[in-house]
């Protein structure tokens, strides 16, 4: 008989789930249909199990929330993976199985950042920083922020035309902007990334998230893509970035980033709750900035997985148009 731990539901998995690099799932790859997927493990919410030790009314209580979070995961899920343009890491499926909550995604094939990404030329790093603005606006004009921005939630990797591109990953992260986390277990985020202002609104001093947070995280991810580090800041006296914008200090790009990409960064980062450049003008800047030096716009986007614009919502997007047809419980698995 299959060792039980190494199965969930239609999934084999290659070893069991394990948390690494990961702060709220346990994650692994498992074979289903002869395919490869990342599978990924929520630690909670905990569906209550049918074995008489909790009390009728904790069952009944505990199954309703995790009623509302499933209603609440399909539809974010299915607005995702209908606005991916393939490289917002679209959910394969969403699924419980027993008692915990499970997606499962392609698998990425990542490249090594130190030793393939940090060595790409400058053309090709333009390239990915244009794949995650199209990739970011995508989310953005659906209504959605990530949340949690930062390099480990970016993988790179090369296509099969053997050109780079980008696919942000980490998507369940993500949460309407109309209605952001208010519950403090749900204010997700890296401090090493954090922008300004989402640190405002964990400390409950201003109401709105807007797209600037990940557009200010988007910047230093862009800036360690170049430059293989974060900007310094005054390490004696803060210990984060965010720690010292609040104080008035503006983030410095590193010199050796090219004069007019400095700027771009600066943009990024220099952005307040008012004037911030939104994902989708950024990567108009940066094909203004390359035109001339790389092809043109569609080529270059069909080399890297990337859909046009007109073609963000017409990829092969969730497998129906109703969020309800893909959640899966136990006994359809
Ligand atoms: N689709 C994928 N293919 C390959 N590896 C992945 C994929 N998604 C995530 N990973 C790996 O799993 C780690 C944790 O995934 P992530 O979705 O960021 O989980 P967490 O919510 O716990 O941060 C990532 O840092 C990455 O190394
Ligand atoms: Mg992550």
């Amino acid at each position: 008989m299959a060792d039980q731990n190494l199965k969930i539901g239609e999934y084999e998995l290659e070893r069991p789930l394990r948390s690494e690099n990961s702060g709220f799932s346990e994650w692994g790859f498992g074979r289903k249909d002869g395919q490869t997927y990342y599978i990924k493990r929520f630690l909670s919410p905990v569906y209550p199990p049918e074995n008489g030790k909790l009390g009728k009314r904790i069952v009944e209580r505990k199954k309703a929330m995790c009623s509302q979070y499933e209603e609440e995961k399909k539809i974010l899920f299915w607005k995702i993976n209908e606005v991916s343009d393939g490289n917002l890491l679209r959910i394969h499926e969403f699924f419980r199985y027993g008692t915990h909550y499970y997606i499962a995604t392609e698998k990425v094939e990542a490249m090594d950042f130190e030793t393939e990404v940090l060595p790409l030329t400058l053309d090709e790093k333009i390239v990915l920083m244009k794949v995650l603005c199209h990739a970011l606006s995508s989310l953005h004009m659906a209504g959605l922020i990530h949340g949690d921005i930062k390099l480990s939630n970016v993988l790179f990797y090369r296509t099969e035309n053997n050109t780079v591109s980008a696919r942000i990953i980490d998507v369940d992260t993500c949460f309407w902007k109309y209605k952001p986390p208010t519950n403090p277990d749900e204010l997700i985020g890296d401090f090493v990334y954090l922008s300004p202002d989402y640190a405002r609104f964990m400390r409950g001093q201003t109401n709105t998230v807007l797209d600037q947070i990940d557009i200010f995280s988007m910047g230093l991810v862009f800036h360690e893509l170049l430059t293989g580090k974060l900007p310094d800041f005054d390490h004696d006296k803060y210990s984060y970035l965010y720690e010292s914008v609040l104080a008035g200090q503006k983030p410095v790009p590193d010199p050796s980033i090219p004069p007019q990409l400095r700027k771009f960064i600066e943009s990024m980062l220099w952005c307040t709750q008012d004037v911030y450049p939104d994902a989708w003008s950024l990567l108009q800047q940066l094909r203004i900035m390359t035109q001339g030096t790389v092809r043109s716009i569609s080529r270059e986007m069909e080399g890297t997985g990337t859909s046009l614009p007109e073609a963000v919502n017409g990829g092969t997007g969730p497998k129906s148009d109703n969020p309800a047809d893909w959640f899966h419980v136990p006994g359809e698995l």
